[in-house]
Order: C-alpha cells, then structure tokens, then sequence
C-alpha cells in the first residue's frame, strides 16, 4: 500500500454517498497519529465532518477537530473575495469593484471559477507557513466532490494555463499543477464500494485521471463484508432453487442466499478492481454501528 504521510496534498474523490468523508476523518486521524498535522478542506458542503470528529458545525475559518487535525469548510464567494484582496493588493479596491452586482454574475458564470476559488484555497494551505518558516501542515487533505464534478475541478488549472495570461492566478496554478501531478507530493485517493457500478465508475475514473497525468495513490474500498462463504458454499446456495417458503429452515436459507449473493459480488468487484487499477485496492470493513461518530472514525484511522 503507498503511504500518504510522505504527501503534501492528498485529494479524495469517488461516487456520491461512497465514504470520501468518512475516509478524509479516518486518513486524517490515521495522519496525525503518525505525528503530522493535517488539514481537511471540504468543498462547500453540507458538512458532515464536524459530526464525526463531535465537534461544532464547520465553517470557513480553519478550526482545530482533533489532535493534530484541523478543517475548513471552504465558501467559494469568500475564497474567491480573498484572492482577489490578495492580487489587487487592496479591499477597498476590491470591493469597488466587486460588490457591483454585474462584476459579481460575470464572475460567478466564468466556468470554472467557482472550482478554481475551493481547488486553489485548498493548494493554497499547502505554501502557509508558521512564525519559524516550517509549514503550517504538513498535509492538506481535500475533500473533493464526487465523480464528475471532482473531474471538472481538477481541469480547471490546466485550462487557467492554456487560457490566462502571465499574472499571479496563472502562476499560482502553474504551482498548483505542478504539485498535483508530481507523485512524491500529491496522492489522489479514489473511494469506492465492492459493488457493481461504482466499481465501473471508478475503473473509468482512475483512466480519466491517468490521462490527466494525475498520480492515483490509493483506491480504497469501502464498506467491505467479510466473507461467511467460501467460493464452493456461494456456488451451493446459488445453484439451489428456493424451496418451500414455510419449509423448516428456508428463512435461514434465503438469508444465507442474500448474504451469497452479495459476497459474489462483492468479490467480483474487488477482482475487476485489482486487475484494472494502477496500485492494488485497500479495504475498509463495513461497520454495523452509525460510522458518523468519533469511535468509527477512531477504528476505521486504525483500518488505513
Ligand atoms: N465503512 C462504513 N461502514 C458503515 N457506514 C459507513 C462506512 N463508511 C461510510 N459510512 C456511512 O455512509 C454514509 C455516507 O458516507 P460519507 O458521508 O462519508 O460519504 P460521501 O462519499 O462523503 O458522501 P457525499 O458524496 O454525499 O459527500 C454516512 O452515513 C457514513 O456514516
Ligand atoms: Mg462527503
């Protein structure tokens, strides 16, 4: 398995509702641990991160969750004000301009803008510095959002870098290219579950972001039930018709073919998975209690 404690940016991606929340918590704390102070950065979402570290609602100002871990809820409009602040060296200037109404609907329509403000502040933790000139973390963790829109993000510095000329929005995103495609510093970690179509989602996926020249760092598989069956007894139970409903016994029986069922498929997920990725997959366990709370998240940071 590659280590993400050597990285400086690790970013989470994957289908919607798959674990990229739960494994940014569980990677953090697993982080921290190993003495290093990370950041999590989510991307405007309705944020489910403060639960699972049982602390108060995240906003946009960076706040301390865990030992050794700190996150942010990145506000796009407000990222966006800041940058701006920054590359007009003033925010009187800035609001002037800014605060006109058809400024502000321009901006927010220039495609890939509202990306550029979340994908570029969260880079932009990775350069913040302490007092003694040592980094402020050591890794960012962002929290992307899932498939196709994490794909659109992770375009736009390119296109910034085909389209924009010399200024500092292009020469921060020719740094944050840089870093994005260079695999001693960044890890991209795809989610996934041991089923079918996210599993097809994320082989396509993982090839869209080889192509980019994006370096996948790991692929975790979440939720992961651990075999009661073994090829023969699934092969057994599959092969029998279902008998008598009220027969003695058949209630275990059609259990015992879900359960089968399900460890079929879940096997053949994490086949096409090892054979079609760039690095073997890791697994999490499915966890029966409410895995949104610090205990799960503890035992899953154990798990990575
Ligand atoms: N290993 C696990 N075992 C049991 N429940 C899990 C596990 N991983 C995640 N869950 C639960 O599944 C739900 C979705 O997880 P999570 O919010 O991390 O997904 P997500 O990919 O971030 O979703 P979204 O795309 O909406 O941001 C949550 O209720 C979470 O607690
Ligand atoms: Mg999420």
């Amino acid at each position: 398995m590659s280590t993400l404690a050597d990285k400086r940016f690790v970013l989470i991606t994957g289908k919607g509702g798959v674990g990229k929340t739960t494994v940014c918590a569980a990677e953090a704390l697993a982080l921290a641990a190993r003495g290093k102070r990370v950041l999590v950065a989510m991307c405007n979402a309705k944020e489910r991160l403060s639960a699972m570290f049982g602390v108060p609602p995240l906003g946009s100002e960076v706040s301390a969750v865990a030992d050794g871990v700190w996150a942010v809820n990145i506000d796009p409009e407000r990222a966006l004000e800041e940058y701006g602040t920054l590359v007009l060296h003033s925010r009187a200037l800035y609001k002037t301009l800014f605060d006109n109404r058809y400024v502000r609907t321009f901006l927010r329509a220039v495609p890939g803008m509202q990306e550029w403000a979340m994908l570029g502040k969260a880079w932009w933790h990775t350069t913040e510095t302490r007092a003694d000139g040592s980094f402020r973390y050591d890794v960012v963790i962002l929290d992307a959002p899932a498939t196709g829109h994490g794909l659109d993000m992770l375009r736009v510095p390119k296109v910034i870098l085909d389209v924009v000329p010399p200024g500092l929005l292009r020469r921060d995103a020719e740094r944050a290219w840089a870093m994005f495609r260079d695999p001693t510093t960044c890890a991209l970690v795809l989610v996934t579950l041991p089923e079918e179509m996210p599993t097809t989602e994320t082989i396509e996926l993982a090839h869209a972001l080889t192509e980019m020249g994006l370096p996948i760092g790991r692929v975790v598989v979440n939720g992961v039930l651990p075999p009661l069956f073994s090829r023969d007894e699934r092969a057994a139970l599959l092969h029998d018709a279902p008998g008598d409903p009220a027969a003695p016994g058949e209630t275990a029986l059609v259990a015992a073919r879900d359960r089968a069922t399900r460890e079929r498929v879940q096997a053949e997920s994490l086949a096409r998975l090892a054979r079609e990725l760039p690095v073997p997959p890791a697994f999490l366990p499915l966890l029966m209690e409410d895995a949104a709370q610090p205990s799960a998240i503890r035992l899953l940071a154990k798990r990575v």
